[in-house]
């Protein structure tokens, strides 16, 4: 059978390959939005799903959890329960995913950040004043030239990143004495 592929190969590449076997998907017998079907008692192709199920894009659950914002508004408050594991598994997974680019600190001050020439990582400290939801949508869409990092972060940890987040702001832009300064505004 090892013939097979180069024999395959050689077919491909003289691009004489009749269409019966190099057919587009796009060519094949389907139905179009709103067209009428045969096949149905009720003659439509646009089938009515079944009872219960709900489309892959449709976020299930809270939505303000999953994707950060509630009828398009941006989530103030974290929707998990805050304690320290909550806020080590953060530390963590920050370190990890985010503290390359914006420092171990949040502060900015990172290898890469030295060294990229199109935009660099910005502070986090500086954006303290924005909703809890701003953090997350940026972990989990993405933010100008950065990346989601969806992939690598699932609901739970990406809220945990944020909890992090606001704790290096808390910690760092506080005066000795624990007074938070003007801008912290939480
Ligand atoms: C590869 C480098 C890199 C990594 C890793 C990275 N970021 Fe970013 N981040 C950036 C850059 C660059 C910007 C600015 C993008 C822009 O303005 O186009 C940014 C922007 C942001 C912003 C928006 C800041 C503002 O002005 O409001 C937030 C919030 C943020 N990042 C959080 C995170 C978090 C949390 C992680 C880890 C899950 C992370 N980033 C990982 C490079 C990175």
């Amino acid at each position: 059978m090892k013939w097979l592929i180069p024999a395959a190969g050689l077919a491909l590449a003289g691009c004489n390959v009749p269409s019966e076997f190099l057919q587009r998907m796009e060519a094949q017998a389907k139905y179009e939005y709103y067209e009428t079907s045969e096949f149905w008692a009720d003659g439509r192709s646009m089938r009515t799903p079944p009872e219960g199920t709900v489309p892959r894009e449709r976020p299930v659950g809270n939505p303000g959890m999953t994707t950060g914002r509630v009828n398009g508004t941006l989530v103030s408050g974290i929707p998990l329960e805050l304690n320290r594991e909550v806020l080590e598994l953060g530390q963590k997974k920050y370190n990890i995913v985010c503290s390359q680019c914006h420092g171990r600190l949040g502060d900015g001050n990172s290898v890469v950040a030295e060294n990229m020439a199109l935009r660099l990582p910005p502070s986090l400290l500086e954006v303290a004043n924005k909703p809890d939801g701003h953090f997350y949508v940026a972990i989990n869409e993405g933010y100008g030239v950065m990346p989601s990092f969806s992939g690598e972060l699932n609901t739970q940890e990406r809220w945990a990143v944020v909890a992090y987040v606001r704790a290096l702001q808390r910690a760092r832009n506080s005066q000795a004495g624990g007074q938070p300064l003007p801008q912290e505004n939480r």
